[in-house]
């Protein structure tokens, strides 16, 4: 099995991604076209580690039959999405013990008032309010040993990780300066339009894998019919059509979804939605839908996803049939990101003043 060589021109010489999912339910058109398609498009310029999180996952009760099930669920799905474990290191976080030890250290540099801020904390403490442990409030902390063991350049992410990643870059940075360098300083990379997309149900809440409401979210696992039924019963602002004009009203620029979706919450999402599907930008898809009404927009939309997402979930199904072939491509991504980490766990352990033996 191949460790990876800082010396190797094929992972040593390029800049590091790091980036992360939960095994927990199925993944969602959110987690693809927010986080997983970018980590797709960056394998070949990157030397990629894309983890499965199974540590932050237990931070919100878990039965333990499905969290297993689901770790192979996920690690199926992101191959079908097109993760090339020829060229990304693939791993689950808990096989990679110097997680959950920089996260200790890392905890000692960070301080009470700075996790009280975290928004993603203070939904979760609402919405789980039967169980806010320690490890919810410090989950950030976790996140950011996953991104430094590995010098990540880059953190290929949606929107809603935007704040965990400036905490991260500054315990990185209050850790440089008490020291000496010893993590990079990371970078986010939020895609401009897919980085938050809502709930199909409440399209002013972002779409998530826990709601409660399973019209609201369209999973990669969801057949044609599914999607397409899914999508049709969405709630959009009004009925009013629009014309080319109107849509020119939002933004002449043809790459700048922003303006309209941040006003249009309903179609918005749903022309967003349509160009990731189908890569069509602003003023294609407004001279498309000028003048239709809701009910054939919809219908497009809902054609183009189940188009887009159908390969996906054969190529899963296919996948996910072998699961000693997974197996083995887990154990290698193990055995890689531990060679990487243990160095900088290792420098972490001297510049604290650990003793070594
Ligand atoms: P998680 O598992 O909630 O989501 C995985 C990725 O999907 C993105 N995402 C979305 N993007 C657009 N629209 C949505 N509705 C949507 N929902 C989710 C997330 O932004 C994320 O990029 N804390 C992280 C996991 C993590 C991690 C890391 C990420 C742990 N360690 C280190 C990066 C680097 C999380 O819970 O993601």
């Amino acid at each position: 099995m191949n460790s990876i060589n800082p010396n190797d021109s094929k992972s040593g010489n390029r800049p590091v991604i790091l980036s992360g999912i939960q095994p927990t339910g199925g993944l969602h058109i959110g987690n693809l076209f927010g986080a997983i398609k970018n980590w797709v498009a960056l394998q070949d310029e990157y030397q990629c580690f894309f983890t499965i999180v199974d540590l932050h996952s237990i931070t919100i009760r878990q039965v333990p039959a499905e969290l297993r099930r689901s770790t192979l669920d996920i690690a199926a799905m992101l191959i079908a999405c097109g993760i090339d474990t020829d060229k990304s290191v693939l791993f689950v976080q808990s096989h990679v013990s110097e997680h959950a030890q920089l996260a200790w250290v890392l905890n000692c540099y960070t301080g009470m008032g700075e996790l009280s801020r975290m928004t993603q904390f203070k939904d979760k403490s609402v919405q789980h309010s039967e169980n806010v442990n320690v490890g919810l409030f410090a989950y950030p902390v976790l996140q950011a040993a996953d991104i430094l063991l590995y010098q990540a350049d880059l953190v290929p992410v949606g929107d809603d990780q935007k704040q965990h990643l400036e905490l991260v870059r500054d315990i990185a940075q209050r850790f440089n300066h008490n020291y000496s360098d010893t993590f990079k300083i990371p970078e986010p990379y939020i895609p401009d339009t897919g980085a938050r997309i809502m709930s199909l149900q409440e399209p002013t809440k972002k779409m998530s894998k826990s709601d409660g409401n399973s019209k609201a979210t369209i999973f990669l696992t969801d057949s044609d019919e599914e999607i397409k039924n899914k999508i049709k019963r969405a709630v959009t602002d009004s009925s009013e059509l629009l014309t080319l004009e109107d849509f020119k009203s939002f933004s002449v620029n043809p790459d700048s979804f922003s303006d309209f979706t941040n006003v249009r919450f309903g179609l918005g999402n749903l022309i967003s939605l349509y160009h990731v599907a189908t890569n069509k930008n602003f003023i294609e898809i407004g001279k498309e839908f000028a003048g239709k009404g809701f009910g054939v927009i919809k219908a497009i939309v809902a054609d183009s996803m189940a188009e887009h997402l159908n390969p996906i979930r054969n190529q899963y199904n296919e996948i996910r049939k072998d699961e000693n072939k997974l197996k083995e491509v887990l154990a290698e991504g193990a055995e890689k990101a531990h060679s990487v980490a243990f160095k900088t766990l290792r420098k972490v352990y001297k510049k604290v003043g650990f003793y070594s033996l």
